[in-house]
Formats: C-alpha cells, sequence, structure tokens
C-alpha cells in the first residue's frame, strides 16, 4: 500500500517521539520514501542523527541548514508538495493549536501549511490537557480543515495518570493509514486472479518448449489492481520480474497444467480474473526421462494440446468477470470477438502484431479493448503500465454499470 509513496513525518515535542524511530523503520520497510521534519522541542526526545540514519534522508529542524549560509536552506514549499502523505506524530497541544491557527513559526508548521496531500495527525498529551476545550477546539478545527486523526488511545501516560492520551502504537498507525488509503479505493475489497508469462512444456529433464512472453503485461496489471485496492493472486509462468507488494500473492507455476491447476484452485471466490500469460497450446506427448542424445538425424516430437485455461474458466463462472487477450495478426477485431463468445468472456483485449511497439516482448502496448455488449475501444500505444491502468479502468467501469 505504501510502497514507493512519499511520507513525511512531522513529530513534534512529546515523549511519544522516541516511538517514532519504530515508525520510520515501520515505513521504510513498507518500501516508502520518508522524510522526517521535527520541532525543535522534539529533538530533545529523539535525535535527528538517528531518524537520519532510519529514514536515509537528512532530519530537519529549521529553515536554515546552516548558520550563515543564507541560501542553503530547507525549503517548506519542496516538502510539502514532495509528499504524497503526511503524518504528525506526536502531535502535542502546541502543535495543533498553530496547525490550527496558521502559525508558521517553525519548519513544521510551514511545512504543514504548504502540504497538499492528506495529512494525518497522531494526537499525545496528558489526558486533562486532552480533555481541555482549547485542545478540543484545535482538533476540531483540524478535522474541518480536511486532516484525519489516528485517535489517541487510554492507558498509564508518562505523567503517571491513567486516561487518554496516549499517542497510537506504531504498528497502528501503519494500519490505520494503510486501512485509510485503502479505503475510497475502486477494487477494495475485491478479488482479482490473473496468469502472467509464458509456460513451459518439459521434452527431456533439460529441455523445453516455451515462448517469448517476459510476463509483464500480467505483472503490471496484478501491480495497478493490487494499487486500486484490490486483493491479488498472480499465477506466473516462468519469468524474470518480480513483485512484493502486501496485497499481491504470487503463486508460481512452470508448465500450463500447473498454471491450469492453479487458477482453477483460486477462481471461484475471485471477482475478476484476467488471462494475460502466453500458455503453450501444445505439450510433448511423452517426457523422457533422461536427457535426449543427438544419436538421430531427424528428431519428431509428438505434441499433444494442452487444456484451454480461460474457457474452462469461462464454463465454469459463476459472478466473475472474465478478460481474455488476444494476439492477432488478421481480421483482428473478427477473431478477438469469436474468442470472446467461445471462451464466454466479459471482455477481451486485442494485441494487434501489426502495430509497432505491441505485444510480448518490450514495455509498451497498444490495444483495443471489445466487451460482449460490442462496445470496442481503441488505445494509443503506451507504455504497460499505462496500458494496465486503461484496462483495469475499462474493467471498473463495467463492474460498476
Ligand atoms: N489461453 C489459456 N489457455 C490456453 C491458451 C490460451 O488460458 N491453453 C488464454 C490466454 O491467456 C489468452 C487467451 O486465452 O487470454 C488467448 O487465446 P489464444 O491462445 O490467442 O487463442 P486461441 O483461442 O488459442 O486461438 P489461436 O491460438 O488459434 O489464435
Amino acid at each position: 500500500m505504501l510502497g514507493g509513496k512519499n511520507i513525511l513525518l512531522g513529530i513534534t515535542g512529546g515523549i511519544a517521539a522516541y516511538k517514532t524511530t519504530f515508525l520510520v523503520r515501520l515505513m521504510i520497510k513498507a518500501g516508502a520514501n520518508v522524510k522526517v521534519v521535527l520541532t525543535e522541542s522534539a529533538s530533545y526526545f529523539v535525535s535527528p542523527l538517528t531518524l537520519a540514519t532510519l529514514s536515509k534522508n537528512p532530519a530537519v529542524t529549521d529553515f536554515v541548514k546552516e548558520e550563515g549560509v543564507e541560501t542553503d536552506w530547507n525549503n517548506h514549499v519542496d516538502l510539502g508538495l514532495w509528499a504524497d502523505l503526511m503524518i504528525i506524530a506526536p502531535a502535542t497541544a502546541n502543535t495543533m493549536s498553530k496547525m490550527a491557527d496558521g502559525n508558521t513559526d517553525n519548519l513544521l508548521t510551514a511545512v504543514y501549511l504548504s502540504a497538499k496531500c492528506p495529512v494525518f495527525f497522531a494526537p499525545a498529551m496528558d489526558l486533562d490537557m486532552f480533555k481541555h476545550p482549547a485542545t478540543k477546539k484545535s482538533i476540531d478545527t483540524l478535522l474541518s480543515f480536511g486532516n484525519i486523526m489516528i485517535p489517541a488511545t487510554s492507558g498509564e501516560l508518562a505523567s503517571g495518570l491513567h486516561g487518554e492520551g496516549r499517542m497510537a502504537e506504531p504498528e497502528d498507525i501503519m494500519a490505520f493509514v494503510k486501512d485509510y488509503m485503502l479505503k475510497g479505493l475502486p477494487l477494495k475489497g475485491k478479488k482479482v486472479l490473473i496468469t502472467a508469462g509464458p509456460t513451459y512444456e518439459a521434452i527431456d529433464p533439460v529441455r523445453y518448449i516455451g515462448n517469448h512472453s517476459t510476463g509483464k503485461m500480467g505483472y503490471e496489471l496484478a501491480k495497478t489492481a493490487a494499487d486500486l485496492g484490490a486483493d491479488v493472486i498472480l499465477v506466473s509462468g516462468p519469468t524474470n520480474l518480480s513483485l512484493s507488494h502486501d496485497l499481491i500473492t504470487v503463486i508460481n507455476v512452470v508448465s500450463a497444467e500447473e498454471m491450469y491447476n492453479a487458477a482453477h484452485e483460486h477462481f471461484d471466490p475471485c471477482d475478476i480474473m484476467i488471462s494475460a500469460a502466453a500458455v503453450a497450446d501444445y505439450r510433448p506427448k511423452t517426457v523422457a526421462s533422461q536427457k535426449i542424445k543427438k544419436k538421430e538425424a531427424h528428431l519428431t516430437l509428438e505434441l499433444v494440446k494442452n487444456k484451454d485455461i480461460l474457457l474452462s474458466l469461462g464454463e465454469r463462472k459463476t459472478k466473475q468477470f472474465l478478460v481474455g487477450f488476444a494476439l492477432e495478426t488478421e481480421n483482428e477485431l473478427e477473431n478477438a470477438k469469436g474468442k470472446l463468445e467461445r471462451k464466454h468472456l466479459d471482455a477481451i483485449v486485442l494485441n494487434s502484431l501489426n502495430d509497432d511497439g505491441a505485444g510480448f516482448a518490450g514495455n509498451t502496448n497498444k490495444i483495443t479493448f471489445l466487451d460482449k455488449n460490442s462496445q470496442i475501444k481503441a488505445f494509443q500505444l503506451k507504455t504497460k503500465a499505462d496500458v494496465a491502468k486503461d484496462i483495469l479502468n475499462e474493467i471498473i467501469i463495467r463492474l460498476n454499470a
């Protein structure tokens, strides 16, 4: 969820600041880019050096980087615009009041006013301060600005008193932010099954029949679906690609038969199935148990047909929105329509080998999207990442129709 996101962590001066070292670790582990801005009082509780080391970026407290070097400064506007999301934790009563009033007497509050991204704040203070109408007023004002509160919890406080005012634990802050980011995503709660890559059909222990599919299109689809909130199962033939995403489970297979079994195993609960794999149509009838020696002048391999995975899923489908791919060289639309009907699909993505830059290898693709109601939409040549967005967008439009 947070992989590749730019997170700006603002730390203010409360004892809970010591927990932010763990928070930074969790953000980095989640694949986020992290920058830290601290108030001066926060730096008494937690060292900027520790935060800089953990975040792999300077942890800054002031506008001026070095005394006397006026041109070299921490630009609050750049920092605010860099952030995909800002988290202020702990948020003290003092800083929340400044945020509510638009007071920019320190770098952190100036960055806050410059940030256009979602801003989360995790209040932390003693219970009487927390209950005070002034604090309530600040919180209400921040909520009215659209800022998102990560609620304080109840428990033992640094003063020894017991009550509300403890900053949420770092794990809970992470879970809260992830959950928030997921909400409102169009595929949240949806299960998506994708097949990708080639299949290898063994001839003997060292040889196989394969094809040039790189798997890129299927992997981009998996990543985009997960970024849109879906739980994704990616059944992948052999590729050089890897994916690490909280919402993606990769199942590695080699042969068409293994892909068939994995796809069927995960099909029933899924809402959307996209068949992007270049499945071998045939496999050797027998697989030699030992390496075949080059004794004869001619070698004939007898091939038998593999089961069509997509067709078999089409025959089994209940609620699933089923999408296939077609790679055509002639009578493109007609052939694609034929496949759509024969395999009981809801839509098919046509790649034409007549288009430069479309197809197996490379990073680009040019597609036409056809649905079962004969709606046809042709797209320009785009990166496979952008093609994946177009495909999922077309699917989402139809799911919501
Ligand atoms: N497909 C599959 N299992 C197979 C063969 C194909 O799931 N054994 C899926 C592909 O992932 C793709 C679509 O079916 O989504 C493409 O079918 P394709 O192989 O192009 O068409 P066919 O119907 O097999 O016809 P032809 O090869 O004659 O073009």
